[in-house]
């Protein structure tokens, strides 16, 4: 990205600010590895084509079951390092202003300038909402299909369904948000905030004016 590189002589050195706490950062990267994890051995379990893959099903099942176990003890783990750092970090998500509609409409359109928006802007706060809701109804149905396997009494919902909904909605969301992260040349200078912590002030102050104008 231009201005994003090394500075030159004539550059003056870039000044960071920083945009995760530790929690932040070890929360996103539980949710990443165990979402990943349940999503790759979901597919393995998932699709025909990759039925020879899946001939050792039980192991691959543990692996899913693990995955999504770990992301609920680890949440409590990370949640109790710094539980009033990640209370105001959900309310952040969850305050939706008028800066934030007028975004929405803007992405859409991409007409007139760009709504300002604050550390997380309204596509990011939508993500994280239904990152959130897809964990809770993976976990719900997914306790229900473990349930149904162990005993009669359970069968008869529609779980499974559910669950298989839930997936196809988190894949686009997941290549998305990859995209952004890792590929977009506007966007990715985020990963260093997600890594190391912080980032450059001038990108913060074109992505996230409200939140840079605060620091
Ligand atoms: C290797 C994979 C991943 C990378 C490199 C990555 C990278 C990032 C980065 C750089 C941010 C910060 C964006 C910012 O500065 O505002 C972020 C935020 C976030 N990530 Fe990830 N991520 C990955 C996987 C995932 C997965 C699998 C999920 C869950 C499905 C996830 C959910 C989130 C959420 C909810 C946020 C906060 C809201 C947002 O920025 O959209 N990430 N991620």
């Amino acid at each position: 990205m231009p201005g994003l590189g090394a500075p030159t002589a004539t550059e003056p050195a870039p000044e960071y600010v920083r945009r995760f706490s530790g929690a932040e950062q070890s929360l996103h990267w539980l949710l990443a590895v165990s979402f990943l994890t349940m999503l790759a051995t979901g597919l393995i379990l998932y699709l025909p084509s990759l039925a020879e893959v899946a001939a050792q099903r039980q192991l691959w099942k543990s692996i899913h079951l693990g995955a999504a176990l770990g992301f609920w003890v680890g949440l409590l783990l990370v949640w109790s390092t710094d539980a009033v750092q990640l209370r105001a970090t959900r309310r952040e998500i969850d305050h939706f202003d008028r800066d934030d509609r007028a975004w929405l409409a803007w992405s859409v359109t991409r007409r007139g300038p760009e709504p300002p928006q604050g550390r997380f802007n309204a596509g990011q706060k939508l993500n994280a909402a239904i990152v959130a809701g897809l964990m809770v109804v993976f976990t719900i149905t997914g306790v229900l299909i473990y349930l149904q396997e162990a005993s009669a009494r359970f069968r008869g919902t529609s779980a499974i369904l559910i669950h298989d909904v839930a997936m196809y909605i988190a894949i686009p969301l997941v290549i998305g948000h990859l995209y952004l992260a890792l590929l977009n040349p506007s966007t990715r200078h985020s990963l260093r905030g997600m890594t190391l912590g912080s980032v450059r002030r001038d990108w913060a102050r074109r992505h996230h004016p409200k939140w840079e104008r605060e620091l």
